[in-house]
């Protein structure tokens, strides 16, 4: 990790300070855009594609993909918003590389989504749900201030940013908490893709090989670009109060949309109720790593006062699994990928 002492990677009580000027801690990160084709694998892909035909990871799958080219392109606007602040050169050509790399995350996976609606899931009804209307709101949006205002340990923060917003008089959300959101969902999306990278209970949902190559091409970008939208929130002024609130909202709402979706996607699947497919499927979520200790633990990081997303050093996880997907190196096995990010 070029600039960056050893006692800072390991430790997160340190601060991260700047060289003079400087934006961003790493300014030689590898941050490729790839041009990537999935057509011929989405047109061969079948609609049972995890393994023991796990139904509940079936429609989790298809709702997350629901979900990204939408929300990645709040990330974008976020980010956007706020770029004429950067003026370190290596921040800005990180800038540049986040908005490419989402812009392509957010092709590939509306054109999945619409081969996962022809398969039968709700992928396309989360895309919708994703989209903002007049209000400047989502219905996925509308929803969760409907819902979790009313009830659930976030009801008085979100029903008084429900109210700030309506005084406001403004359309969407304040354009700093957008930006908090993105770096908070930044987080778990470098999160999600450091389990998918290294743990085998999770590579092991997929039957579909070539559909796990997709996701795994996500996980490397996330996991390069992890600390862009964070440092552009620093750069813009965010403070800690909003920073930490957004990330309590995104995790609120992320875990309320996908449970809301993923629910009636099984419920209304046949495959739930022969076999004993669903009753399999809730057995097999016992060692899913998303809903495990070490998930929740590396999420928590987000709240440490000094928490930076580079605290944590994924960059030789990353330049295997390039090596993998731009090079046709062999795939890293699991234990593997796990040493070169256990410290
Ligand atoms: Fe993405
Ligand atoms: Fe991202």
């Amino acid at each position: 990790m070029a600039g960056v002492s050893a006692s800072w990677q390991h430790s997160f009580m340190t601060a991260v300070t700047l060289p003079d000027g400087a934006q961003t801690v790493e300014p030689d990160r590898t941050i490729i855009v790839r041009r990537v084709d999935f057509a011929e694998m989405l047109a061969a892909m079948e609609r049972d594609f995890t393994a023991d035909g796990d139904v509940i990871s079936a429609h989790v799958l298809s709702v997350l993909s629901g979900l990204f080219p939408d929300g990645e392109e709040m990330f974008i606007d976020s980010v956007r918003h706020f770029r004429h602040l950067v003026t370190d050169p290596d921040l800005s050509r990180q800038v540049n590389s986040f908005i490419g790399q989402e812009v392509i995350h957010g092709r590939q996976h509306r054109d999945l989504n619409a081969r996962f609606a022809e398969l039968g899931y709700r992928s396309k009804v989360v895309e919708h749900f994703m989209q903002f209307d007049e209000e400047g709101l989502t219905p996925g949006m509308h929803l969760v201030i409907r819902v979790l205002t009313k009830v659930g340990p976030m009801r008085k923060m979100l029903s008084e940013m429900e109210e700030r917003r309506a005084e406001r008089g403004e359309l969407g959300p304040d354009p700093m908490f957008e930006l908090a959101l993105t770096a908070a969902l930044e987080h778990y999306t470098a999160t999600m893709a450091e389990l998918l990278l290294t743990e085998a209970d999770l590579q092991n949902q997929f039957s579909d090989q070539d559909l796990f190559r997709l996701w795994a091409w996500h996980a490397i970008e996330e996991s390069e670009h992890r600390a862009v939208a964070f440092d552009v929130f620093k750069v813009a002024g965010g403070d800690e109060e909003m920073r930490l609130r957004a990330m309590k909202v995104a995790g609120w709402a992320l875990v309320f949309i996908t449970s809301w979706h993923v629910t009636i996607g099984v419920l209304t699947d046949r495959r739930s109720w022969r076999n004993f497919g669903l009753a399999r499927s809730l057995w097999r979520q016992r060692n899913n790593p998303l809903l495990g200790k070490k998930f929740r633990r590396r999420l928590a990081d987000y709240y440490r006062p000094d928490f930076h997303p580079l605290q944590r050093d994924t960059t030789a996880l990353e330049n295997r699994w390039r090596a993998w997907f731009d090079e046709a190196a062999p795939r890293p096995t699991p234990s593997e990928s796990l040493a070169l990010v256990n410290f």
